[in-house]
Parts: structure tokens; sequence; C-alpha cells
């Protein structure tokens, strides 16, 4: 399972991505909102993506089709490597049929099922975001549905890419791969988490102690 970063702020991501696993960032219109208000978006995308290197999805806002291919055009003229990030509406789907058919790559968002997922991929969506931490909080256990999506994936030879969103915690992380989700994009804080165990922390100091008594 490749980890991307679900974030808009550059310092986590040149943090994460200085570590050497992260292969992708994924952006929504409430990261990007959280940024300063003065923040170039265009330059700090390019940044994002010139820093990472990979997958870039990039949030249209349009609820029309012929707007969201506006929008995808717009946003592929200053940045042609942009996947673009299109929500499972209807008006979404043909935007989706139409880049796909273009040949361009599209991440379709606010997946909460299976069927949802089935019918993105249908669509000729590239990536397929089912999102875990927001199914949660309304008392629906998320790994059902991330669960429910890889069987059909595996039973029917599916090419789009599953991507587990909305992850909160480090058991997240950890259900979404054993569940076989090609992707998780994990907010920074929770990757921090996953890395952390206090028996690293205390081997290390052991480590480091008993080595100023050795000659090397
Ligand atoms: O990738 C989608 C993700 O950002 C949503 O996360 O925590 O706002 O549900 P959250």
């Amino acid at each position: 399972m490749q980890i991307y970063v679900d974030s808009a702020n550059i310092k986590e991501i040149q943090h994460a991505a200085s570590m050497g696993f992260i292969s992708g960032v994924t952006t929504n219109p409430s990261l990007l909102a959280k940024e300063d208000p003065s923040t170039d978006i265009r330059e700090l995308i390019k940044n994002i993506h010139n820093t990472v290197g990979g997958h870039t999805s990039v949030e249209v806002i349009s609820t029309d089709t012929d707007g969201m291919l506006r929008e995808a055009d717009e946003i592929l003229s200053w940045f042609p490597e942009a996947t673009i990030k299109i929500p499972f509406i209807p008006a979404g789907l043909t935007a989706v049929r139409r880049l796909s058919d273009q040949n361009i790559p599209t991440n379709v968002t606010l997946l909460f099922t299976a069927n949802q997922a089935l019918i993105a991929s249908n669509a000729g969506a590239t990536y397929v975001s089912l999102f875990m931490g927001r199914l949660d909080d309304i008392g629906t256990d998320s790994l059902i549905a991330l669960q429910d999506t890889c069987e059909i994936w595996d039973a029917q030879g599916l090419e789009s890419m599953i991507i587990a969103a909305s992850i909160r915690t480090p058991i997240h992380m950890l259900e979404c791969a054993k569940a076989g989700a090609h992707i998780a994009t994990v907010p920074y804080k929770v990757i921090m988490q996953s890395m952390k165990h206090p028996l690293t922390d205390a081997g290390l100091d052991a480590f480091l102690k008993d080595a100023t008594k050795i000659k090397m």
C-alpha cells in the first residue's frame, strides 16, 4: 500500500517527503483553506508537487459538468501533471468520463460505499477515494465499506486505484493495508503517530548510551 500525505501544508509535506516513503499528496478545498490566506494556491500546489514528485490531486469546486471541465482545463494549463479530483455526483461522473476519454487522470472523492466506488470506476476514474473517518463519525463501520470495495476489486479485476481517505488514526492505516487498499492518504499527524514506538526510542537511547563505552 502506497502512502500519500493528505495535507496542503508545505512544511508538513516537506518533512514527510524527506523521509523517503511518500508517493503522493491529496489536497482539497478544506485543507487549502487552512493555509495562510495570502498564499498563492497555484504556487503552493506546484511547490507541493515539486517536493513529492508523484501523484498530486487538485479538487474542482464546480458542481456542473461544464464548470468542472473548464476548471480541469484551467488547472492543467498551469499544472499539467495534476490528477483532477471530482466529487461523486452525477455531473461529476459525466466529467470523469469525458476526462478519462482524454486520458486525464481523475480521483473521484466523497465515496462512502463500495457501490459508489464501483460506479466511479465504471465512469473511468483513475482513483476512487473512500472516506473512512467520516463514516466512523456517523457510527458506520468504515472498514466494512473498504473491505467490500477491495473484495469487489479482486472479484472483478478493476483497474482504478483504491485510495483510503479520511484517515484519522494509525489503526485506520493498518486496517486499510490489511484490507488491500492500494493507497492510504494520511494526515501528517497520523503519519508521525504511526511511526512512533516507545521501544524504538528507548532502544535507540540505550544503543547511543552504550556506544559511548566502546571504541570503533
Ligand atoms: O482526503 C479526504 C480527507 O481529507 C478527508 O478527511 O478528516 O476531513 O474527513 P477528513
